[in-house]
């Protein structure tokens, strides 16, 4: 896969994965670009022997950056880049232990993530992957008042837990469906945030047991691992939907099987899952009121050229020893 890095001046950088060209472009720019040309990350061993010496790290939610990682690139690493907004897949505290930045790519992905939670909250409401397969599979054989009847969107109310900028924008899309808001936050938004959108904050259990449909904005962290679990589920509301597009380990996947199977739940739909990827003969699949997709939220052209301009912009300023334009906060060590 690719090339061994060129021996010249230039700093450094590995690039884990094939990533849009306006990105390479501004790397290959300044720097030296070992790019791993595959539509499949490096495996581990390859990803240790490619990060070795160099300078700059651009690396994708697939691969973990932890304190091996770091061991074997040494001493020369300036920059980790990560091409996605979370960045569970790295330790901070060893890149902090060490004075190592860590870039992110907020902003850019914002409106193509809302639009896939509400894209998915549409369709588990409206039951649109069992309707298609109905017609597909030749079963449409008259109009029928009772045929595959689904949830009223206009009306219901959404619960929104993580109120950053994809859970505003979620809450701006529900205002145009003429959805009622609440949300759940570590902290309040300003008021006029909460004015323009219509948006109230309550707490987690009076969210849950009140909402129609609950999206998940939340990075993953120790704290939000399964915070949708068993009794948060038992908490919703019967008949209510649950959209996961943050990260798959923030819900108990079994205890959601659980959930929709006996009904509790009338549907999810899910665009991240616990682990990725999720295999064919997982029990959530054979539920036809769940939903999933292969962590798409941010697959639009135009979002991933944005992605890998920020993530390239990131290792640039690294290596040059500048403030990373979108820095992850690293904690103290
Ligand atoms: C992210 O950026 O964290 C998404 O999960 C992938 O775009």
């Amino acid at each position: 896969m690719g090339g061994s890095p060129m021996s010249s001046g230039q700093p450094r950088v590995f690039v884990t994965r094939r990533i849009p060209d306006a990105g390479l472009a501004l790397l290959r720019d300044a720097a030296s670009v070992d790019l791993f040309d595959s539509g499949m990350p490096p495996d581990r061993d390859e990803l240790l022997a490619r990060v070795a010496g160099v300078d700059g790290l651009l690396c994708l939610l697939t691969d973990r950056v932890d304190d091996e990682l770091l061991d074997a690139a040494g001493p020369s690493l300036r920059v980790v880049s990560n091409l996605a907004v979370g960045y569970d897949n790295i330790d901070l505290a060893a890149c902090a232990r060490r004075g190592i930045p860590v870039g992110n790519t907020p902003g850019v992905l914002t409106e193509a993530t809302a639009d896939l939670a509400f894209a998915l909250l549409l369709a588990v409401a409206r039951r649109l992957p069992e309707s298609e397969r109905f017609v597909r599979e030749d079963r449409w054989v008259t109009w029928d008042p009772l045929l595959l009847l689904g949830r009223e969107v206009s009306g219901q109310t959404l619960g929104i837990i993580g109120f950053g900028r994809i859970g505003r924008e979620v809450a701006r899309r529900a205002r145009g469906f003429g959805m009622r808001v609440l949300y759940h936050s570590r902290s309040r938004a300003p008021e006029p945030v909460e004015t323009e959108l219509g948006a109230t904050m309550v707490d987690l259990d009076t969210l849950l047991g009140t909402c129609d449909v609950v999206s998940v904005h939340v990075n993953l962290t120790p704290e939000t691992r399964h915070l949708i679990d068993a009794r948060a589920l038992a908490t919703m509301r019967p008949g209510s939907i649950l959209i996961n597009t943050s990260r798959g380990p923030v819900v108990d996947q079994a205890a959601l099987a659980d959930a929709l199977r006996s009904g509790h739940l009338f549907g999810a739909g899910l665009d991240v899952t616990d682990p990725e990827p999720m295999r064919a003969d997982d029990p959530l699949l054979a539920l036809p009121n769940c939903l999933v997709l292969p962590h798409v939220a941010s697959a639009t052209d135009t979002t991933r050229a944005r992605m890998a301009e920020k993530a390239a912009r990131n290792v640039l300023a690294g290596l040059r020893g500048e403030p990373l334009p979108d820095a992850v906060p690293l904690p103290a060590v």
